[in-house]
């Protein structure tokens, strides 16, 4: 089913993990991806290898979310290239985690800019292209983090709950022009991010704890991400506004044990 057919589609750090998911899965259903990614090396990467499974026409603009003027210019550059986007997906992301009190200024002000800065910029960039044609999709990645806390990971969930704040906000001021903004939630996803948090925690058995506490017993898959960002990106989510779908084996529901 190519949901996506011909839509032009902004998927930032789409270099690995769940934003290449996305990536991968837009293409699949018919979508011109443009990869918006700090790395070079990942974001040519994914961009090459979009074209030759999907034949589409995958490009790969070198962008840091974090600055306002970096993402001016890839969207303009998707403009001339591509066309008007269509979809734009907040997915840029760091963990930055630590105890209140021992961060420093810099480690605060890397995380809001990455997390949270990022993806108003990126909207305020898509914004009067998807308005001057009466349709877009925004998807912004969240987590679990955006409503729950655990501790030792400040600040990271002020900035997630910030997303959700800018999903809401935005989804209401555009919803009766033809915008739909949604936010997604995943719980623990089997990505680079993750899978080099395993690397240095120095308990061989740290995955093997974490999969133990998710109730399906394993951790999420980024295609499985990709899934409900395809859903929220197509026209079968017109109605869907301002939603936070949360994907992640049934944690947050658990009250604890
Ligand atoms: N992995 C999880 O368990 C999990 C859970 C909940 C939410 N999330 C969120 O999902 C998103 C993706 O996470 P992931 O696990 O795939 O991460 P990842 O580290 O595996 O990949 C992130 C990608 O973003 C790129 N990137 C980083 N900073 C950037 C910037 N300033 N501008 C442009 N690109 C940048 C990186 O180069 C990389 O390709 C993040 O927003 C993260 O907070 C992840």
């Amino acid at each position: 089913m190519e949901r996506l057919r011909d839509r032009v589609a902004i998927v930032t750090g789409a270099g690995q993990g769940i934003g290449e998911a996305i990536a991968r899965r837009f293409a699949s259903e018919g979508a011109h991806v443009v990869v918006a990614e700090i790395s070079p090396a990942l974001g040519e990467a994914t961009a090459a290898t979009l074209r030759a499974e999907t034949g589409t026409r995958a490009q790969f603009i070198r962008c840091d979310v974090a600055d306002a003027r970096s993402v001016e210019a890839m969207v303009a550059e998707t403009i001339a290239t591509l066309g008007a986007p269509d979809i734009l997906v907040n997915n840029a992301g760091i963990a930055v985690f630590g105890d209140p009190l021992d961060i420093t200024d810099a480690d605060w002000a890397r995380c809001m800019s990455v997390d949270l800065d990022g993806a108003w910029f990126c909207c305020r960039a898509v914004l009067p292209a998807m308005l001057a044609r009466g349709r877009g999709s925004i998807v912004n990645i969240a987590s679990n983090h955006s409503f729950q806390i655990i501790r030792n990971t400040f600040p990271y969930p002020i900035a997630k709950h910030g997303l959700l704040g800018l999903t809401r906000s935005l989804a209401l001021e555009y919803a009766d022009r033809g915008i739909t903004v949604n936010a997604i939630s995943p719980g623990y996803i089997d990505t680079p991010l993750n899978q080099r948090m395993f690397a240095e925690n120095p308990d061989p058995e740290a995955r093997r704890k974490v999969e133990a506490k998710q109730p399906v017993g394993r951790l999420g898959r980024p295609d499985e991400v990709a899934a409900v960002a395809a859903l929220l990106a197509s026209d079968e989510a017109r109605f869907i506004v301002g939603a936070n779908i949360v994907i992640d084996g049934g944690v947050t529901i658990r009250m604890y044990e």
